[in-house]
């Protein structure tokens, strides 16, 4: 991915860091390293915690470091743990240091980002696109903004959508995935984490089949949910963490070839469930958690 300078670059040492001592060094610095995670370098901060990586360069939704911030402050897992929340101006911060590369300044530089491509992708370039957002799609987010949903592009790339229920108050039942019909193919990822979104509300992605990141996280979805997530053939990550998905649910998802990332934790799904969906999707798959069941899982919101 080319990182693009923004013009209102955020500045690493100046910006960010002065967040991670006031707010995130009594537990992940030099004394306490919780959750094996230490936020006091560069490297540190690109060698991840327990469970892998908190920060993925250009991409703020898959990065814990920033997602967990945003989580609201009764959840379990909202960070930090202890004392005073980032507020939503240094959220904001973070997620645009995030979105423009995660650059630490001149003394550390990223190394390339190790990608398998599987030969289904190699076989199937993804289409060219050619929508961009003029004209008639401002009108479309504002109506969407209207409608409580969070609606962003990804990585300032503006044919290319992203849309969060989380905050967004609907019903089971209710979820009127009609209403993002505007955006048609540029929908590429959509978050409906911590909603009360059902099996049934799912049959209404199907259509959006540019879909790539679908976040279930923490929802009352089950297998039936799968029925209709395994349409959506360029999906590539897929949170189905702290949900009631098992093992015959996901065995389904094998027919995804494009799938690079499938998170389970907390979910019904066993270790020997994850390892055959695993053998199925061949090279390039990572399937994070199903190992977690059992007393070491993290703890679930209630
Ligand atoms: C009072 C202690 C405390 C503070 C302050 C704190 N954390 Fe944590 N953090 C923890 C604990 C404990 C865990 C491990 C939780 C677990 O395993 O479920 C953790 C885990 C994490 C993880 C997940 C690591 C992984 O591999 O999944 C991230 C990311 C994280 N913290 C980010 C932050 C950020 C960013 C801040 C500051 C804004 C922060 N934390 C402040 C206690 C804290």
């Amino acid at each position: 991915m080319a990182i693009s300078p923004s013009a209102y670059a955020v500045d690493f040492a100046k910006e960010i860091l002065p967040i991670f001592e006031d707010k995130c060094y009594r537990c992940h610095g030099e004394e306490k390293v919780k959750g094996e995670l230490r936020l006091d370098s560069p490297e540190a901060i690109m060698a991840g915690g327990e469970y892998g990586d908190v920060l993925v360069p250009g991409d703020p939704n898959e990065s814990s470091l920033y997602v967990l911030t945003t989580y609201p402050k009764d959840d379990a897992d909202y960070m930090p743990q202890k004392g005073k929340g980032l507020s939503s101006n240094e959220q904001k911060l973070l997620k645009q240091w995030i979105s423009d590369g995660a650059s630490f300044g001149e003394s550390f530089v990223h190394g390339p980002e190790p990608k398998v491509k599987s030969k289904f992708e190699e076989a199937n370039p993804v289409n060219e696109r050619k929508y961009t957002i003029m004209g008639d799609a401002v009108e479309t987010v504002a109506r969407l903004h209207e409608a409580g949903l969070q609606v962003d592009t990804v990585n300032h790339d503006a044919s290319r959508f992203e849309i969060n229920y989380t905050y967004a108050e609907r019903t089971a039942g209710s979820f009127d995935f009609g209403m993002l019909a505007d955006l048609g193919d540029t929908l590429v990822k959509l978050t409906l984490a911590r909603t009360d979104v059902t099996d049934g509300d799912l049959a209404g992605i199907v259509d959006y089949s540019n879909i790539e990141h679908l976040d279930l996280g923490r929802t009352g979805v089950g297998d039936a949910a799968i029925e209709h997530i395994d349409k959506l053939e360029n999906l590539k990550y897929l949170n189905l963490r702290d949900t009631n998905v098992s093992d015959v649910g996901i065995q389904r998802l094998s027919k995804l070839k494009r799938l690079e990332r499938v998170y389970l934790w907390g979910s019904q799904a066993t270790e020997a469930g994850a390892k055959r969906l695993e053998k199925a999707l061949g090279e390039g798959i990572v399937i994070l958690g199903a190992e977690l069941r059992g007393p070491a899982r993290r703890s679930q919101r209630t």
